[in-house]
């Protein structure tokens, strides 16, 4: 459907002195890669990541961004600052972000059009809680989510916004969701997207699964018809287990 996009969120892990190195070692262990490799890092990290990638197919995210365009906001950091270091992905509305830093669907829905209207293309995170899941409630969450986050865009824009699915109770747990499960929510984002706007929008925007995603499990969960990609924790800091999801992706 989507683009096959892979992308790495480092979290907050790796040290600016190492990031160069690792970059460079993802691009050569990913090279012929069919799909788009994305490395995201912390904001420290990414003036060695962006040096390092440069001339190789990688590209570098953010993990976040503040929705203002400047001014007195101590600590945050503006997309015109990603911009101008040649930053071209920005993760927005984690659940990590949401739980630990009060991100809500309006403030994830800022990001959003700050980062469309700045050129970055958003990777908008979006995902259950275990007791959200058990209760029956995970599409009703996630058709908020969806249409909070995609709210005053425009379909043209809307094909621009890489859709990350993350069960919250498979991040960073070892217990990733099925393949089926995985495919039934990724699936039914695309039909709130299609309600939102229309098919051939909804077929072009990438749909990724994240939570627990790694080499052993990449190539059941990337064969699903509506999943075009992952968003990677823990495997995108080895570059092997990296390399062998970005080779599942085609
Ligand atoms: P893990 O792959 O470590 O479970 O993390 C997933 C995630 O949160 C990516 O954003």
């Amino acid at each position: 459907m989507g683009k096959y996009i892979i992308a790495g969120n480092w979290k907050m892990n790796k040290l600016p002195s190492e990031t160069y190195d690792f970059v460079k070692e993802v691009a050569e262990a990913t090279k012929g890669a069919s799909c788009e490799v994305v490395c995201c890092t912390p904001y420290v990290c990414l003036a060695p990541a962006v040096e390092a990638a440069k001339g190789t197919h990688v590209k570098i995210g953010a993990e976040n961004l503040h929705f203002e365009d400047k001014g007195a906001f101590t600590g945050e950091v503006s997309a015109d600052m990603l911009v101008d270091m040649g930053i071209q992905y920005v993760i927005i509305g984690h659940s990590e972000r949401r739980e630990y830093f009060a991100e809500t669907d309006e403030t994830v829905n800022k990001k959003v059009i700050k980062a469309l209207e700045k050129g970055l293309i958003p990777i908008v995170c979006c995902g259950e809680s275990l007791e959200q899941r058990e209760a029956g409630i995970t599409m009703d969450l996630i058709t908020i989510q969806i249409k909070k986050a995609f709210a005053n865009v425009s379909a043209a824009d809307a094909k621009k916004i890489v859709v990350a699915y993350e069960p919250i109770w498979a991040i960073g747990t070892g217990k990733t969701a099925t393949d089926e499960q995985a495919e039934e929510v990724c699936g039914a984002i695309r039909k709130v997207l299609a309600s939102l706007y229309d098919n051939a929008t909804a077929n072009a925007i990438t749909i990724q699964y994240g939570g627990s995603m790694n080499a052993g499990n990449c190539a059941g969960l990337l064969a699903k018809p509506n999943i075009d990609g992952g968003l990677i924790g823990g495997a995108s800091l080895k570059s092997a287990d990296f390399a062998v999801i970005t080779g599942a992706a085609k």
